[in-house]
């Protein structure tokens, strides 16, 4: 198992030698490597067993240390900077040559963000170069929103952990493109849609494929745990699955007639946000348990409801 702390000293070491380092950041916990470095960024892929095919998102603490490794930061990405960052946004600039192709998996274009989290912005702040990191699980499986949940997936074949608590977004960042049709949601996630659009007005939204070599870590069947789930009303998919040993991931309240403690309710108030920061904990905690289905229902399809809704769907989508 690895080593689960708040030295940040040892993590910069660690890091400077070209090792790996699960780091928290508001969103969820990402595993992360120099992202100037081709050996370190190897790692993270052999760890996470992900096809080279899926790129990388790059960390760093300021607009300013950006241009170091980008050509061009479009205005509307100022506007976003300056209401977001440090923040759940991710966005796709062109790169310069010092990014490795590995990073961005032979893409002319680089995904950068700045989270906002004080452990990983210090960390930022002290080492020279930015972080690749993605989610720190496993390819394919939900992401990580403790220490614990990394080490339990990842802990044996990396060293260190920093601990930040448990993550107070509880979902991936909103990943936004900008091209000549405007801008572009890739991915639907701590960064309200909504909010973006009062910054920079009407966006894009793309469509998932497996196919769709834009994004190809977006595809289909992604968050997947290995209990099968099925999203939709929750008492009909009881009914329809009488000989099943079923469990329930609702969005306000248990149902009836099936165990109570197989069953996660994500909010008792109504509280999207607090669903979204529970989801990936739920999931966890219901894939543990041995069941034969998990049925889940879709949320208010408004503000974060519609990552989670969207997390919930592919979770759901069947295993090929
Ligand atoms: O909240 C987050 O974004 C977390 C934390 C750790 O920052 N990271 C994360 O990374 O979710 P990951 O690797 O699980 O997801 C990154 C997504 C992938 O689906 C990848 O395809 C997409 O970002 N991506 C990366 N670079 C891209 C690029 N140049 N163009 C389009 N999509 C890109
Ligand atoms: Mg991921």
């Amino acid at each position: 198992m690895a080593i689960i702390g708040s030295d940040i000293k040892f993590a910069i070491e660690l890091l400077n030698q070209n090792e790996l380092v699960g780091i928290p950041t508001e969103t969820v916990y990402g595993l992360a490597a120099n992202a100037f470095d081709v050996d370190a960024v190897a790692k993270i892929f052999k760890v996470k067993e992900r096809p080279t095919f899926d790129p990388l998102i790059v960390h760093t603490s300021s607009l300013n240390r950006i241009s170091d490794f980008v050509q061009e930061i479009p205005d509307e990405a100022i506007k976003l900077a300056n209401r977001f960052w440090p923040g759940p946004l991710t966005m796709i600039f062109k790169k310069k040559s010092n990014i490795p192709d590995l990073v961005t998996a032979g893409l002319e274009t680089v995904a950068v963000r700045i989270p906002n989290h004080k452990l990983i912005l210090n960390l930022l702040d002290a080492i020279s170069f930015p972080l690749a990191a993605p989610s720190a699980n496993p390819f394919g499986y939900v992401s990580p929103t403790s220490a614990k949940h990394v080490n339990e997936q990842l802990g044996s074949k990396i060293n260190y952990i920093l601990d930040g608590g448990a993550c107070q977004v509880g979902i991936e960042s909103t990943i936004v493109e900008f091209n000549d049709d405007g801008i572009t949601i890739l991915r639907l996630g701590g960064c309200e849609v909504e909010e973006i659009e009062k910054v920079v007005g009407r966006v894009n939204l793309k469509s998932y494929s497996s196919s769709n070599p834009k994004a190809p870590g977006m595809m289909q069947r992604h968050y997947s745990p290995l209990t099968p789930i099925a999203v939709g009303d929750i008492d009909n998919i009881i009914a329809q699955n009488p000989d099943k040993k079923i469990g329930v991931l609702a969005f306000n309240k248990k149902a009836e007639n099936i165990n109570g403690d197989h069953q996660y309710v994500l909010t008792n108030n109504d509280d999207i946000d607090e669903a979204a920061t529970r989801l990936f904990t739920g999931i966890r905690y219901l894939d543990k348990l041995n069941l034969q289905l998990i049925a889940c229902e879709f949320v208010p399809n408004v503000g974060l409801g519609r990552a989670i809704n969207d997390r919930l769907k592919r979770a759901g989508s069947k295993r090929n």
